[in-house]
């Protein structure tokens, strides 16, 4: 049995991209493993909220874990700002960590851009709370899309960095990637990740679209002047990450897809990928409605609170005797 640890961001509503490259993928761990799944409030406010609206997505995306089938009785779900060794951690690896490698941080510099002087210091810290979110629980695995490796790697880095310094105190976490869904791109510049914050309406499915809303975003998708439905990223992205998608949704593989739409347009290739994601997605929401109705939410989140501080307090207190943080 391993430790499996995640995080998911509550700002703003999920999409199918940190659906399928990262909650569908926790829900079979729980089966075999000690998984923690963390809602990672304090990284939220990396950029600015609107507390009214942070507090309803924290329920938002508690109750979407539970939908998607996190088991509270096999897995841990809880909010990151109520386990407050978090922070404290995070304290201790932003000490160990380098500007230098903070600022070499892709998900950093594109965050950065545009925003001229005015870069809150928690976007270059923001690894570094990563980093002690996994490193609390002794991760073995972190399952997570493609655009985190780096802050994987950097995770595994401080952690040796610590334990060269002061003592094996971490285990080193691997990233636990996904074959096919890995990075879901946007619908519209399917040469970018598809994101939550895409100001291009059509670019992103969010897990609660309407049915027809998600037909049409697929038939608006951005494809190529060819007619051929063939897996190539480098020629032909819209159709590569549409039949991803389809991969995904339905368990074929991308050969057979390629094979049952040999001399089919494009038209009706869209058209299927949308009503499959719309079929995956159907008992999501519908489990999605139940729970965001209910006091559960509640009594999981409290009860997941209590076990991740258990695990977590443990780690601390090594990490304060080997640095010389505790007096006694
Ligand atoms: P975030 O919304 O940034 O908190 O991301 C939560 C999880 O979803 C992380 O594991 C990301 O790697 C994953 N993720 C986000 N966007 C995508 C995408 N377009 N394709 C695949 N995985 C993604
Ligand atoms: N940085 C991750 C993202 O934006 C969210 C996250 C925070 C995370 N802490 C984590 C993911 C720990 C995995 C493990 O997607």
């Amino acid at each position: 049995m391993s430790v499996i640890f995640s995080g998911v961001q509550p700002s703003g509503t999920i999409t199918l991209g940190n659906y399928l490259g990262a909650i569908r993928r926790f829900v079979p761990l729980q089966e075999e493993h000690q998984c923690f799944y963390c809602i990672v409030n304090q990284h939220a406010i990396t950029v600015p909220q609107d507390p009214a609206i942070l507090r309803q997505n924290t329920r938002n995306l508690a109750a979407l874990y539970l939908a998607a089938g996190i088991d509270p009785a096999k897995a841990t779900l809880f909010v990151q700002s109520e386990v407050p060794e978090h922070a404290l951690l995070g304290w201790v690896m932003t000490s160990i960590s380098y500007v230098g490698e903070l600022e070499r941080m892709t998900q950093y510099k594109d965050k950065i851009a545009g925003r001229g002087e005015s870069i809150p210091a928690g976007l270059l810290t923001y690894p570094p709370l990563m980093a002690a979110d996994i490193l609390l629980y002794q991760a073995d695995y972190v399952p997570v899309g493609d655009d985190q490796k780096q802050h994987i790697e950097l995770t595994r880095n401080l952690a040796e960095r610590f334990n060269n310094r002061f003592g094996e105190v971490f285990t080193i976490p691997d990233i636990h990637a996904a074959q096919v869904g890995a990075r879901i791109m946007s619908l519209q510049e399917p040469t970018k990740k598809m994101s939550k914050s895409d100001p291009n309406q059509n670019a992103t499915i969010f897990v609660l679209d309407e049915p027809d809303q998600i037909i049409k975003k697929m038939k608006r998708a951005t494809t190529d002047s060819d007619t051929q439905i063939r897996f190539d990223k480098e020629n032909k992205p819209g159709i590569s990450n549409l039949i991803s998608i389809l991969s995904i949704c339905t368990g074929k593989n991308v050969a057979k897809i390629e094979a049952e739409y040999e001399g089919k347009g494009y038209g009706q290739f869209k058209q299927d990928v949308g009503e499959a994601v719309v079929e995956l997605l159907r008992p999501l929401q519908e489990k999605y409605h139940e729970y965001i109705q209910s006091n559960y939410i509640d009594e999981v989140l409290d009860a997941g609170a209590i076990k991740a501080h258990e695990v977590a307090a443990k780690t601390m207190q090594r990490v304060n005797e080997v640095m010389g943080l505790a007096r006694k």
